[in-house]
C-alpha cells in the first residue's frame, strides 16, 4: 500500500528541492529570493550595515540571493537609503555581507541598478553618456566581484533606464542607440560580462510589463503629468503587447550569444492563483541558458512549472520578506507568514530582521 505523505515530512522528490546549476552557480536548490528594495541603508555612505549581514545571513537557505537593486555610481541614485556599490567603503561593507551567507552556506549576486532619471527622455541622453554607464556598470560589475558576491545581475525591468531604451514608445532616438533598443542593453552585458571568469551574470527583464505593474507612486501621480514621456497612467508607456513581445524575442535571441548564468523573467501580474505558465514558455523556446520565473509563485505552483520544464528556478520577493525559512517551510509543507508592506520601506529592524522561523508553537 501507498504510504500517505505527511504533511511535515521532508520531500525532496519535490521539483523546487532538487539542486540545479545556473551557468557555473551552483544552487542545492531552485528557491531563488529574488531583488528586494528594502531602504535599510540609512547611512551618509550608503553602505550596506550589520542589519543588512543579518537579514541576508537569515536567507541564506535560498538557493540563490539576488540582493536587492544597488546603485552602479552616485549619479544614479533615484531613491533614499538604498545602497550602492561604487565606493570603497560600500565595497568593503557587502564584504561583511557575502561574508557570512558563505559561512551559512549561501550564495548571493548582487542586482546592478541604474534607475536614470525618469524626467530625462531617452532622446536626450548623449553618446557620451550612455558611455558613461556603461562604464558605470562594468566597474559595478568588478566592486560586486571585489565585494565577494558570486555573480552579479543586470536589471533591464521595470519601468527604469534600460527599460526604457527597450521601450519603443519612449526611445525615439534616430541613432545606433535607438529602436528597437537592444544596443544600450548588450554593451552593459559585455561589460559587465568581461569582470567575471564563466557564466556568473544573470539579467532580469520584465517584457509584460504594464499598468498594471506600475508602482503605487505612479498610480498615485496618474492623472496629472509627470514626465515628458509618461503623462498618465492611461497613457502608460509599457505594455506588453505584441510588438514589445516580438521586440523582447529578439533580444533575448541576442541575449542567448552572451555568456550568461540565467535570464530572470518577471511574468505578468497574475489573474488567479496560478500564473500564467505560457508567459514564460515563450522564452523557454528562445533561450538555451537557465530560466528564473518570477511573479506570483508559491510553492505549488512554482513546483508545477519546474516540474513542467518550463523553468529551472523560480524566485519568491514577498514570500522571502516574512518567511527567512522559506525552503525548509515548502520543504517540510509549513504554512507561510505574509509580510507587512508598510514595513517594505520604512529602515530599522522592525519587518526587516524580525520575521520568526517557523516553530510548532
Ligand atoms: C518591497 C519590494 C521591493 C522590490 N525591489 C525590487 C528590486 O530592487 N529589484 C527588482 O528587480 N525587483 C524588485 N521588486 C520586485 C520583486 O523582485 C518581484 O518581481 C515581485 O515582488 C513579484 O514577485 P513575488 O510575487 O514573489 O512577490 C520588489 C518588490 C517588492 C515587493
Amino acid at each position: 500500500m501507498m504510504r500517505q505523505q505527511q504533511d511535515n515530512e521532508f520531500d525532496e522528490a519535490r521539483p523546487l528541492l532538487r539542486p540545479v546549476a545556473l551557468g557555473d552557480l551552483r544552487l542545492p536548490n531552485r528557491v531563488v529570493m529574488a531583488p528586494l528594495t528594502r531602504c535599510r541603508a540609512t547611512n551618509e555612505d550608503l553602505v550596506p550595515t550589520g542589519l543588512h549581514a543579518a537579514y541576508y545571513g537569515q536567507r541564506a537557505g535560498a538557493g540563490l540571493i539576488v540582493a536587492e537593486g544597488t546603485w552602479v555610481s552616485a549619479e544614479a541614485i533615484g531613491l533614499p537609503n538604498v545602497p550602492g556599490i561604487y565606493s570603497e567603503r560600500q565595497v568593503a561593507a557587502w564584504r561583511r555581507v557575502t561574508g557570512l551567507v558563505h559561512a551559512l552556506g549561501g550564495r548571493i549576486v548582487l542586482q546592478l541598478w541604474r534607475p536614470g532619471d525618469d524626467s530625462r527622455p531617452v532622446r536626450e541622453m548623449s553618446v557620451p553618456d550612455l558611455e558613461r554607464v556603461i562604464a558605470e556598470f562594468g566597474a559595478a560589475s568588478g566592486n560586486a566581484r571585489r565585494a565577494g558576491f558570486d555573480g552579479v545581475e543586470i536589471a533591464a525591468n521595470g519601468t527604469h533606464l534600460l527599460a526604457r531604451f527597450l521601450n519603443r514608445r519612449l526611445n525615439r532616438r534616430t541613432d545606433g542607440y535607438g529602436r528597437p533598443g537592444h544596443r544600450l542593453l548588450l554593451e552593459i552585458v559585455d561589460a559587465v560580462t568581461a569582470a567575471w571568469d564563466g557564466r556568473r551574470v544573470g539579467i532580469r527583464l520584465s517584457p509584460y510589463w504594464s499598468a498594471a505593474d506600475a508602482p503605487a507612486a505612479d498610480r498615485s501621480r496618474a492623472g496629472r503629468p509627470f514626465t515628458a514621456d509618461d503623462r498618465t497612467l492611461a497613457d502608460y508607456p509599457f505594455t506588453g503587447d505584441d510588438r514589445t513581445l516580438a521586440d523582447y524575442d529578439a533580444l533575448v535571441a541576442e541575449l542567448d550569444e552572451r555568456p550568461l548564468a540565467y535570464l530572470h523573467l518577471r511574468g505578468p501580474v497574475p489573474g488567479g492563483p496560478v500564473p500564467d505558465f505560457d508567459a514564460f514558455a515563450r522564452y523557454r523556446k528562445l533561450f538555451d541558458g537557465p530560466l528564473i520565473a518570477n511573479h506570483g509563485f508559491d510553492r505549488d505552483s512554482g513546483d508545477a512549472i519546474v516540474g513542467a520544464g518550463l523553468a529551472d528556478a523560480v524566485s519568491f520577493a514577498r514570500l522571502f520578506v516574512a518567511n527567512p525559512d522559506l525552503v525548509s517551510r515548502f520543504a517540510l509543507g509549513h504554512e507561510t507568514a505574509a509580510a507587512d508592506p508598510g514595513a517594505h520601506y520604512t529602515g530599522g529592524a522592525r519587518g526587516y530582521v524580525d520575521h520568526p522561523i517557523w516553530s510548532a508553537s
